[in-house]
């Protein structure tokens, strides 16, 4: 139950599910109330040799009107050059009143492997669908609906979403407080670490969440339409489908891909006598990147221990940290807070703000809730990385004074 995720690690997959009305046998004949067929399409991983899911749709999902390009606001890349860690205040990005979760995404880090983009969505998106890779959404704050094509997932704060490659979604956000969210777009298969992993794909005893966590659509969502237009993404930018019918009219699917929702809040975080290395907060694995959930925990409980992390130089990766909850009373004095988003890239080494070690000394627990995403290729920065940077946060590690 397993699939070339990285060049380190492969990602799992969820376990097999069935929702909705399905006929007893795959391939075979299952009628509407009408009389007519139901559209089934097989939605699979590297050809027909890996996962899959059978969706039954109410009409054919291939009728198309109108094929055209679509200009992919988020911008360019450019090279982190001169090298240099980044600080960037994401609650400082200029936002519209009309933002929503797909062409309101500010791109800030990216390479080709994975892109992160922030956005603020208070307006429903477009129908979308990435057709290079899976998604990853963290909503920071704020509350809604992820609406698929597999049917709909209630999200809130601190929820990751996992949205499979070329699942048609949109995300609803709930009136009054809009939807902040991070989303990782990745160019290949997002899921557990496979060491989580039995053989046949089940969570093992080790891994900090397992089954019971992960939050599927538990009931289909049909809705009507005609003339429906989707966004698509492609390696060479974006699309724009008008579809006969709103892809929306499943009424079962079974299989093992299909989109979930899990909390941060469910990771139950591993801890030590001494310092654990950020692997085991891991939490995703994806294709050349990881994703870590550091949350509330007890700290390092040896009578000599040092809480706070060493200085490290993560010198195969480039490290994006989160910053959303709790106090980070390792980075006082950095000029982070909540919304906070570093870049320590690869050849560059980084650690806790000066006094932060001798200040840790003793205590016994952290209320800190973030993020990390670690890239094993460098990763160039958007415009958004530039809308709301601290230019002074490379300097922060000196002491005052100098030292
Ligand atoms: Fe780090």
């Amino acid at each position: 139950m397993t699939q070339e995720g990285s060049q380190s690690e492969e990602a799992g997959v969820p376990y097999y599910r069935a929702v909705g009305d399905i006929p007893r046998k795959r391939h075979t004949q299952f009628r509407r109330p009408d009389g007519g067929l139901f559209s089934e399409e097989l939605m699979g991983q590297e050809g027909f040799s890996s996962e899959s899911a059978l969706l039954y749709h109410e009409r054919p999902p291939t009728a198309i009107h109108r094929i055209e390009a679509f200009d992919d606001p988020a911008g360019e890349l450019r090279p982190n050059h001169p090298l240099t860690p980044r600080h960037v205040r994401s609650h400082k990005i200029p936002v519209g009143p009309s933002d929503n979760a797909v062409t309101g995404r500010r791109l800030m880090f990216g390479n080709a492997d994975v892109r992160l983009s922030y956005c603020v969505a208070s307006q429903t998106s477009p129908l979308y669908r990435n057709g290079t890779g899976d998604e990853l959404l963290y909503v920071e704050a704020g509350s809604g609906v992820v609406e698929t094509v597999f049917g709909a997932l209630a999200v809130g704060a601190g929820d990751y979403v996992v949205l499979p490659t070329a699942t048609t979604y949109r995300v609803v956000p709930d009136e009054g407080e809009p939807l902040r969210m991070l989303a990782v777009e990745a160019r290949g298969h997002i899921g557990a670490p496979a060491r989580y992993l039995s053989k046949r794909g089940q969570f093992l005893e080790h891994a900090p969440f397992c089954e019971r966590d992960l939050r599927p659509p538990d009931a289909p969502l049909t809705m009507q339409g005609e003339d429906v237009e989707v966004l698509v993404r492609t390696r060479g930018g974006m699309s724009r489908f008008v579809y006969a019918h709103h892809p929306f009219d499943v009424v079962g699917w079974d299989g093992g891909i299909y989109p979930y929702a899990f909390n941060i809040a469910d990771f139950e975080p591993i801890t030590g006598r001494i310092h654990q290395p950020p692997t085991v907060h891991q939490t995703f694995a994806g294709p050349n990147f990881v994703v870590c959930s550091f949350v509330p925990r007890k700290l390092d409980y040896h009578p000599e221990s040092i809480p706070t992390p060493y200085n490290h130089a993560n010198v195969d990766s480039d490290e994006v940290l989160f910053y959303v909850g709790g106090e980070f009373t390792s980075r006082r004095g950095s000029g982070i807070g909540h919304g906070s988003l570093t870049l320590h890239p690869s050849g560059h080494t980084h650690g806790p703000q000066p006094g932060a070690v001798e200040a840790s000394l003793g205590v016994e627990r952290t209320d800190e809730t973030a993020v990390m995403i670690d890239t094993f290729a460098p990763l160039d920065l958007g415009v958004a990385a530039f809308e709301a940077e601290d230019p002074d946060y490379a300097w922060t590690w000196v002491a005052p004074g100098g030292g």
